[in-house]
């Protein structure tokens, strides 16, 4: 299998993809993920992408290609990925292309899920991430057996820096303004399979497998 998973920022994507992966063993790639832990490991990308992440702005697709590029050319990728907020504009959806051909790739499918920016603001508002591990939980919809705690790791869940509601805004006017794009960008390709993200999150993964069992 060979997935990107698509969608505005806080429809489900990281959550999906953490069940999707265990299901078809492949490696889930967000690089929202890889940002964060480069700046953890107080990297110089790392600090560069976190001055664009704070302000809600993508990080600029010269760094954003390059990490996935040495990202697909790690061994653990023979049986597929699944990428989560990447491609996220026509140009890294086209840089995408080329470095899939260079590998003899193909896509199986491109997952958009869609709901509302109502929704997706009070998902992201009640979101909590664990800083040491990442886990991503939810104060009503996906709560820690301890509440400010990580089941995981037993790591401090805290909200996420971009994830302040005037950032979000800007977060939502680049996904509509760039990355919406991307969505018509693989529908003439007939790639896109578009799944209702405003269920629960066992729904939504039963309509994304039952959309990619229709394709094997
Ligand atoms: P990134 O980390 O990719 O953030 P995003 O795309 O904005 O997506 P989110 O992580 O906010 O949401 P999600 O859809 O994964 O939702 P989640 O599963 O957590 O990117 C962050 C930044 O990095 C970008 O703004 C940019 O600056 C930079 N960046 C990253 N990639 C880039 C790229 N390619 N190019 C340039 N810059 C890039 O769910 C949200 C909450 O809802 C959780 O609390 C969860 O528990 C809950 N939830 C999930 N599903 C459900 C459900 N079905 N029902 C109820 N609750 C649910």
């Amino acid at each position: 299998m060979h997935l990107i998973l698509l969608g505005p920022p806080g429809v489900g994507k990281g959550t999906e993809a953490e069940i999707l992966k265990k299901h078809y063993q492949i490696p889930h790639i967000s690089t929202g993920n890889i940002f964060r832990e480069l700046f953890q490991q107080e990297t110089e990308i790392g600090k560069i992408a976190k001055s664009y992440i704070e302000k809600g702005q993508l990080v600029p697709d010269d760094i954003t290609n390059e990490i996935v590029r040495q990202r697909l050319y790690r061994d653990d990728i023979k049986n597929g990925f699944m990428f989560d907020g990447y491609p996220r504009n026509v140009a890294q959806a086209e840089a995408l292309d080329k470095v899939l051909i260079e590998l003899g790739m193909k896509l199986t499918a491109v997952i958009n899920i869609q709901a509302d920016d109502e929704l997706v603001l009070s998902r992201i508002s009640g979101r909590r991430v664990c800083e040491s591990c990442g886990a991503v939980y939810h104060t009503k919809n996906k709560r820690p057996k301890v509440a400010g705690v990580c089941d995981i790791c037993g790591g401090k869940l805290i909200h996420r820096d971009d994830d302040k509601e005037e950032t979000v805004k800007k977060r939502l006017k680049i996904y509509n303004d760039q990355t919406a794009p991307v969505v018509g960008y693989y529908k003439e390709k007939g790639l896109l399979v578009t799944i209702d993200g405003s269920r629960s999150i066992s729904d939504t993964n039963d309509q994304i497998e039952e959309a990619l069992g229709e394709l094997k």
